[in-house]
């Protein structure tokens, strides 16, 4: 009875985060394999170079990041999701950071690259988040949405990539 009672309150507060989350960012929907390896492909950072995923999900893209040599940070404001990008990208601990928080409070400077995969609605605020914050140059794949009125200098299967 009593692991019933915390399956349900567990469920319930996945459910209140997941609803939280929409209010600032997309829901969670993670990528595929083959997307997170041409958004990869796209950025083409040497290894050592930072890239963020903001809204790191359950942590997938930092682990293919850092499989490529990369070093990698996720922010991720859903805690549970938080809590299970942290534990599986353990293994590549000296190259991913997990930060559970509000990426729009994220501070992007040693980014070379960001990849995102949100809502239409966010896109023109994080073009101006990238404009004001990001080093110059820095590239960013957008997985499904597009920039407004900014030209991708590439796309591949629904990935976009931006230099900004
Ligand atoms: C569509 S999923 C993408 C997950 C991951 N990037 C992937 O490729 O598998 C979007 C994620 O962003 C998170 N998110 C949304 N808004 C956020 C915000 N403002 N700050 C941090 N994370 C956010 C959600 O909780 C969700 O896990």
């Amino acid at each position: 009875m009593t692991t019933l009672w915390i399956i349900w309150g567990l469920a319930i507060a996945l459910i209140l985060t997941s609803g939280v989350v929409l209010l600032f960012g997309a829901p969670y929907i993670p990528t595929l394999k083959k997307q997170q390896a041409t958004a990869l492909d796209l950025l083409a950072l040497k290894p050592g170079q930072v890239v963020y995923d903001l809204g790191c999900g359950d942590g997938r893209f930092l682990a293919a990041a850092a499989r490529r040599g990369l070093r990698a940070v996720g922010y991720e404001l859903n805690p549970f999701m938080a809590l299970i990008a942290w534990i599986s990208t353990r293994r590549y601990h000296r190259q991913v950071k997990v930060k559970w928080g509000n990426f729009w409070q994220a501070d992007i400077g040693e980014a070379d690259g960001i990849f995102v995969f949100l809502l239409d609605r966010f896109m023109p605020r994080l073009d101006k988040k990238i404009k004001a914050e990001a080093k110059a140059g820095i590239k960013l794949v957008s997985y499904a949405f597009k920039i407004p009125g900014k030209k991708p200098a590439a796309t591949k299967s629904a990935l976009f990539l931006y230099i900004y």
